[in-house]
C-alpha cells in the first residue's frame, strides 16, 4: 500500500494525486496480505464458492458506498484523518469517535506485521532452495510457527516499517507500488495458469467457484463483512487521507469501482491459484492462516525454476505487505504528534515498541504457549483478528457513514433554506410592487 505524504499544505493545488496515480495508489493500499493470505484462508473455513459470493456482496452493497462515503468526507475536509470529519462541517463529537480509527489499525498492524514476517522468511528460504528440500510443506510450516524464530522476523518487519515512517520516504514507495502492482499480478497469473492446469485441479476449482449455501453459518457473514472492510482498506482513515489529495474534478464513483474491481481481481486470481493447489497437493483448504504457506510452496515446487519465481513472489507480497504497514503504522504515529506534541522520531520509536510488545502473544499462539493457542475455540491471533476486522472495522465504517449522512442532510437542510429565502424575498418583492403599485410610492415608504 502507499501512502500520501502527509503535509500542512493539503489544499495547495500541486500536492494533489493525478487520476490514475491516485487509482494506482488506492488499489496499492487495498491490495496486500488481504487478498492474498487471508482472502483464500477465510473462504477455505467458510465453505468456498458461498462464502466468496457472500463477500462479493459485502464489497459492493456496503464496502463500495463506504469507501465513497470516505474519499468524499476526506476531499470535503481536506485535512488528516483525525481532522476531515471536524474540518468537513462536522460536530465535536465525530473527532473523538475517530478514535476508533486509530486503536484499529494499531492493534491491526500487531498480527499484520507478524505474517510480514512469516513472508520475509518464506522469500529467503525459497531463493536459497532449502523450502524445497522437503515436501512436506505442512510439517515445516507448523514448526516454524511453531517455534521463536517468527519472533526475529516479526522484529526485522517492525524495523523495515519503522525505518521507513521515521525517513518518511513513502515518496520512493509510491513510485516502487507502480510496478509492485503490476508486477504482482504477472506473477499470479503465471502461477494460476500452473495451478488451475495440476492434476486434481477441477476439485478446487469447484470448491472456489461452485456454491454450496449449506456450508455458510451466521459467523460467516460477519466475517465476510469484516473482510469487505480489512480488503478495501475502510474504517481506519486511510482512504479518508487519501480523499484530501485527489483532485476537485476526479469522479469519485467511477475510482470507487475502479479500486473495489481490482481488489477482488486481486482475490480472484489468490483463489484461483491456492483452491487447485490444495486439491492437488491434498492440504485441507480449511487449514487457517498457514493455508498460503503450504499451498505456495506446492505450487512453486511444481514450476521450473521454482525456487526463482518463489522467492521472487515471496519478496513482491513482503514488499505488499511492508507498505500497508507502513500505513497502518502513520495512522497511530500521526495521532500522537497531532494530539500529544510528540516529535515523528519519538512517536515511531515508542509506538513500534508496543506493536512488537503487543504482538508477542499472537507470535507465540501457534503452539509454543498452550495458554495463548486455545481460548474458547481460536488462538490469540485469531481473536484479535477476529474483533478487530469483524467488530472494529464495520463499526468504524457506520460511523463514517453516518457522518455522511449528516453532512447530507445539513447541506440539503441548508440549501432548502436557502431556496425558502430566495423564495420569501420574492414573494415580498412581488407583494412590494403590487402594493406601490396600487397605493403609489408612499405606501411603500409605509412598509419601510
Ligand atoms: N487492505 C490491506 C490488505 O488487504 C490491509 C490494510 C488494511 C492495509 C488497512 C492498510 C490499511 O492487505
Amino acid at each position: 500500500m502507499t501512502t500520501p505524504q502527509k503535509s500542512p499544505e493539503l489544499s495547495k493545488k500541486d500536492d494533489r494525486f493525478s487520476s490514475t496515480g491516485f487509482i494506482m495508489a488506492a488499489i496499492g493500499s487495498s491490495v496486500g496480505l488481504g487478498n492474498m493470505w487471508k482472502f483464500p484462508y477465510i473462504t477455505g473455513e467458510n465453505g468456498g464458492a458461498a462464502f466468496f459470493l457472500l463477500f462479493i456482496i459485502c464489497l459492493i452493497v456496503i464496502g463500495l458506498p463506504v469507501l465513497l462515503a470516505e474519499l468524499a468526507i476526506g476531499r470535503a475536509g481536506r485535512g488528516s484523518a483525525a481532522t476531515s470529519f471536524v474540518k468537513a462541517g462536522g460536530p465535536k463529537v465525530f473527532g473523538k469517535l475517530g478514535l476508533l480509527q486509530v486503536i484499529a489499525p494499531f492493534l491491526i498492524l500487531t498480527f499484520y506485521i507478524i505474517v510480514a514476517g512469516w513472508t520475509l522468511n518464506y522469500a529467503v528460504q525459497s531463493f536459497s532452495g532449502h523450502l524445497y528440500s522437503n515436501p512436506d510443506y505442512e510439517g515445516q510450516f507448523s514448526s516454524f510457527i511453531g517455534g521463536y524464530i517468527p519472533i526475529v522476523w516479526q522484529a526485522v518487519a517492525i524495523l523495515i516499517t519503522a525505518f521507513v515512517v521515521i525517513k518518511g520516504i513513502s515518496g520512493g514507495i509510491e513510485k516502487f507500488n507502480k510496478i509492485l502492482i503490476p508486477g504482482l499480478i504477472i506473477l499470479l497469473i503465471g502461477l494460476m495458469i500452473r495451478a488451475v492446469t495440476l492434476p486434481g485441479a477441477g476439485e478446487g476449482v469447484a470448491f472456489f467457484l461452485k456454491p454450496d449455501f449449506t456450508k455458510l453459518s451466521a459467523e460467516s457473514a460477519l466475517v465476510a463483512l469484516g473482510h469487505a472492510f480489512f480488503s478495501l482498506s475502510l474504517g481506519m482513515g486511510i482512504l479518508l487521507t487519501y480523499g484530501a489529495y485527489v483532485d476537485k474534478r476526479q469522479s469519485l464513483g467511477s475510482a470507487t469501482l475502479a479500486i473495489g474491481a481490482g481488489d477482488l481481481i486481486y482475490a480472484f486470481v489468490a483463489g484461483l491459484i491456492i483452491f487447485p493447489t490444495t486439491a492437488s497437493f491434498g492440504i485441507a483448504p480449511d487449514s487457517g492462516p498457514s493455508l498460503v504457506f503450504m499451498a505456495l510452496p506446492a505450487a512453486f515446487s511444481a514450476m521450473p525454476f521454482g525456487a526463482f519465481f518463489g522467492g521472487l513472489f515471496f519478496i513482491l507480497l513482503a514488499i505488499a505487505a511492508l507498505t500497508s504497514s507502513v500505513s497502518l503504522l502513520e495512522v497511530p504515529v500521526s495521532f500522537t504528534m497531532d494530539r500529544w506534541g510528540w516529535s515523528r522520531k519519538k512517536s515511531v520509536i515508542i509506538i513500534s515498541v508496543l506493536v512488537m510488545l503487543i504482538g508477542l502473544p499472537s507470535a507465540l499462539s501457534f503452539g509454543i504457549a498452550p495458554s495463548l493457542s486455545n481460548i474458547g475455540g481460536k488462538n490469540f491471533f485469531d481473536w484479535l483478528d477476529f474483533l478487530t476486522s469483524n467488530i472494529m472495522l464495520p463499526v468504524g465504517g457506520l460511523i463514517t457513514t453516518l457522518f455522511a449522512r449528516l453532512l447530507l442532510e445539513r447541506c440539503c437542510r441548508s440549501s432548502r433554506i436557502e431556496i425558502r429565502l430566495v423564495q420569501d424575498m420574492a414573494v415580498h418583492a412581488s407583494l412590494h410592487c403590487a402594493n406601490s403599485c396600487s397605493s403609489g410610492s408612499s405606501a411603500y415608504n409605509r412598509d419601510h
